[in-house]
C-alpha cells in the first residue's frame, strides 16, 4: 500500500491566442460602448481564436510554455485531465485529443465538464489521482474557445467571453511541502436554466431548426449568473477557510475565476482581502472560463503576489451550476 501523500501544483504554463479583440472593435460590430463594457464588466480586450484552432490547440500551447519554463518532462505523465466547455467535439474527450498531440502513450484521461468552474474541478479530480498514490505525475488542463460558441450579434454575451487555457504538473508533495490543504465544491442543477448552450446535444441533436434558432450558442440570464455567482463564491471560499481555520489576513492572494471584476471584488469585500491581493486580469482577457484561474496564476507570479510558500485561495463559479474553491500552499 502507497503512503498517501498531498499533491502540489509543481509546473505552470499558460496560452492565449494572439489574435486580440478590443472594446473598441466591438463597438463596431454590435450596439455597445467601451465605456459600459469595462464599468459592467471590468473587460478591456480578450485574445480570440482563428478559424481552425480548437480548445485542443489551447491546452497544447499551455503545456508547451509549461515545458519551456520549468524543463519538465512528459513522458512520464501517467493520466490527463482537461476541463472544458468547449471541447473540440462531443467526442472523442479533449483528453485524448491532447494526449495524442503531446504524443502521450502512456498517459489515460478524460475530460471535466463544470462551467467556468472546469479547472477547478479538473484540478481536484487530478489532486485525487494523486492523493490516492494512484499517480505520481498528472497534467491538469483548462482550455476553452469560447469565442466558437458566441453570437456576436447578442451584445449582452459576446462582451464577455476570451479563448485561452493554463495547464499544471500536479506530484505528491516532498517531506515538508504541503501543497493542497483543503477544498468546498458543489454543484446546484437548478441553475441549468441560467447559463447554457442547448443545441448539438441528445436533447436538441443538430438539425435545420436548432442552427436557426441559435441553439449552439452560449445562452444566459446575466443578471440571476451574477446574483448566484456573488452569493456562492463567497459561502464557499468562506467554508474553506473556515475548516482550515485560515483568515483573509494570512493568504498570500486570492485567485478567483475572472468572469466579472464585480463579482471579484464583491467576494473579496465579503472575505474582507485587501484588494492588492485580489489578482485581477479580466481586462486584458474577458471569461476564459477554464483557462482564467491558470491565467491569473500567471498574472500574479508577474506581479509579485504569488511566491513559494505563500497560501493560496482559488474560487469559481460556473454553468451547471458548479462551484468550487480550493485552498493550497503554493510550491514552485
Ligand atoms: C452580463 C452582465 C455584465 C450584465 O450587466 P448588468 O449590470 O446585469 O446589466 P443588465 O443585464 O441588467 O442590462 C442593463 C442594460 O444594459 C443593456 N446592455 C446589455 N449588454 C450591453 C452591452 N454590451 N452594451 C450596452 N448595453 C448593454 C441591457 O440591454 C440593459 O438595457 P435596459 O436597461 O435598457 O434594458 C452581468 O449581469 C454579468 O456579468 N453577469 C454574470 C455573467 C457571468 O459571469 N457569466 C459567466 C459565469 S461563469
Amino acid at each position: 500500500m502507497k503512503t498517501l501523500k498531498r499533491a502540489k501544483i509543481s509546473a505552470l504554463g499558460t496560452y492565449v491566442p494572439p489574435r486580440v479583440l478590443t472594446n473598441f472593435d466591438l463597438e463596431k460590430m454590435i450596439d455597445t460602448t467601451n465605456e459600459w463594457i469595462l464599468e459592467r464588466t471590468g473587460i478591456h480586450e480578450r485574445h480570440i481564436v482563428d478559424k481552425g484552432v480548437a480548445s485542443s490547440d489551447l491546452a497544447v500551447g499551455a503545456v508547451k510554455n509549461l515545458v519551456e519554463r520549468h524543463g519538465s518532462r512528459l513522458d512520464d505523465v501517467e493520466a490527463v485531465v482537461v476541463g472544458t466547455v468547449t471541447p473540440d467535439m462531443m467526442y472523442p474527450s479533449t483528453a485524448c485529443l491532447v494526449q495524442h498531440k503531446l504524443n502521450l502513450p502512456q498517459a489515460w484521461g478524460f475530460d471535466v465538464s463544470a462551467g467556468c468552474s472546469g479547472f477547478l474541478f479538473a484540478l481536484q479530480a487530478g489532486a485525487k489521482l494523486v492523493e490516492s498514490g494512484a499517480h505520481a505525475k498528472v497534467l491538469v488542463c483548462g482550455a476553452d474557445a469560447n469565442t466558437r460558441m458566441t453570437d456576436y450579434t447578442d451584445r449582452t454575451t459576446c462582451v464577455l467571453f476570451g479563448d485561452g487555457a493554463g495547464a499544471v504538473l500536479l506530484e505528491p508533495a516532498e517531506e515538508g511541502e504541503i501543497g493542497f490543504i483543503d477544498y468546498a465544491y458543489e454543484i446546484d442543477g437548478s441553475g441549468a436554466g441560467s447559463l447554457y448552450m442547448p443545441g448539438g446535444g441528445s436533447l436538441n441533436p443538430s438539425s435545420h431548426e436548432t442552427v436557426d434558432k441559435k441553439m449552439h450558442y452560449i445562452h444566459q440570464d446575466g443578471p440571476a449568473v451574477y446574483k448566484f455567482a456573488v452569493r456562492k463564491m463567497a459561502e464557499a471560499t468562506a467554508k474553506v477557510l473556515e475548516r482550515s481555520g485560515v483568515t483573509g489576513a494570512e493568504l498570500g492572494c486570492f485567485i478567483p475565476h475572472q468572469a466579472n471584476k464585480r463579482i471579484i471584488t464583491a467576494t473579496a469585500d465579503r472575505l474582507g482581502m485587501d484588494p492588492e491581493r485580489v489578482i485581477i486580469n479580466i481586462e486584458k482577457y474577458g471569461n476564459t472560463s477554464s483557462g482564467s484561474i491558470p491565467l491569473a496564476m500567471e498574472t500574479a507570479i508577474e506581479q509579485g503576489k504569488l511566491k513559494k510558500g505563500d497560501l493560496v485561495l482559488l474560487a469559481a463559479v460556473g454553468a451547471g451550476f458548479a462551484v468550487g474553491a480550493a485552498l493550497l500552499r503554493w510550491e514552485i
